[in-house]
């Protein structure tokens, strides 16, 4: 019996009070890493929400957006939602394929909600000196153990990896918005053929370096994005909701979704709520690489010698929906 529990806790990674039988279920630590356009705004919101995680660190990358806007926004969002001592770091590579800068521009109208209009950061929050790569190296060479939620191009986490390849042992898994596998990808600028999905396009030699670095990957690609939309209809349930979290994502999301109808999908928040709950989605391990070169580049490919990675092949928009209502609505 003692022998099974000591298993339990050393698997689940759970704290025993010395001589108790007691399990006490701790928070995983997370490092958010993400790119500041409102989906990943919104995602983070998600996990500064949840008890079962606590936000470490988060890092930016000017991808979907530029810096400061990006910046000031996650500083605000983590305010506002009660976050204390959580560092900011910024990337500065806006990857070998930028998004459109119509989208980056739209992207600061998050500034603008009545919830944030106005607000200056409190500092409690601060945004380090350091940049995004050399942040990561120095927490994930500490001796905790982090998850990371990737919302955005693997830039800053590849970069941190080639700085320093030991926080390897630090990672305890990266949970990654990316990819199209087994449907067509999202990004169709001139030049690319449109297999690849935005993130991985941005800056495809990352997100390989990453994806074959050997650290657990859950990958959260558009073929389940694509089966949870986000609509208006969601967003009024939402706003429905008298909560703080809930007013102020709403008001983030409404602008966004009207502005794309039937274009708007979870990407970045289906990518949190899986590490809350894997039940929202359908899992298969699946070897995959990523192409580096060509009108391909970015495009995520099933081959005999890729990387094993878990893979959310569907998802489950009510029960997706309905862990965003509960979570912000308190
Ligand atoms: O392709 C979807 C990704 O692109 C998401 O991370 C979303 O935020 C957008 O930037
Ligand atoms: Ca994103």
């Amino acid at each position: 019996m003692r022998l099974l529990l000591l298993v339990a806790v050393l698997a689940l990674g759970l704290p025993m009070a010395a001589g108790a039988a007691t399990l006490v279920p701790r928070p995983t630590d997370v490092i958010v890493d993400e790119d500041g356009a409102v989906d990943d705004l919104f995602a983070l919101s998600l996990l500064l929400k949840s008890d079962a995680v606590r936000v470490r660190a988060v890092t930016i990358s000017p991808a979907d957006s530029y810096l400061a806007p990006a910046t000031l926004a996650t500083q605000l969002i983590l305010d506002r939602l009660g976050a204390r001592g959580v560092s900011i770091a910024q990337g500065h590579s806006e990857g070998l394929n930028p998004f459109p800068a119509a989208w980056r521009r739209d992207h600061a109208g998050v500034l603008d909600v009545a919830a944030l209009k106005g607000l200056r950061p409190s500092g409690r929050n601060p945004v380090v000196a350091e940049d995004a790569a050399h942040h990561l190296a120095r927490l994930l060479s500490g001796p905790g153990t982090y998850t990371i939620v990737e919302t955005g191009p693997l830039t800053n986490i590849a970069d941190a990896l080639r700085l320093k390849p030991a926080i390897r042992a630090h990672i305890r898994r990266i949970y990654v918005m990316g990819g199209a596998v087994r449907v067509k990808g999202n990004a169709e600028p001139p030049g690319a053929d449109g297999s690849a999905e935005w993130n991985f396009y941005n800056q495809p030699r990352a997100a390989a370096a990453v994806l074959g670095s050997g650290v657990p990957i859950t990958l959260v690609p558009l073929d389940a994005s694509n089966r949870v939309p986000m609509t208006l209809g969601f967003a009024d349930r939402l706003a429905a909701r008298p909560s703080a979290a809930a007013q102020l994502t709403a008001q983030m999301l409404r602008p966004a979704i009207a502005e794309y109808p039937d274009e708007y999908y979870f990407w970045d928040p289906l990518t949190a709520a899986v590490l809350l709950d894997p039940g929202v989605a359908t899992w298969k391990t699946l070897r995959l690489r990523v192409v580096t070169q060509g009108l391909s580049q970015g495009r995520t490919v099933e081959a005999a010698d890729g990387a094993a990675v878990q893979v959310a092949v569907d998802a489950d928009r009510a029960k997706v929906e309905a862990l965003f209502l509960a979570a912000l609505g308190r």
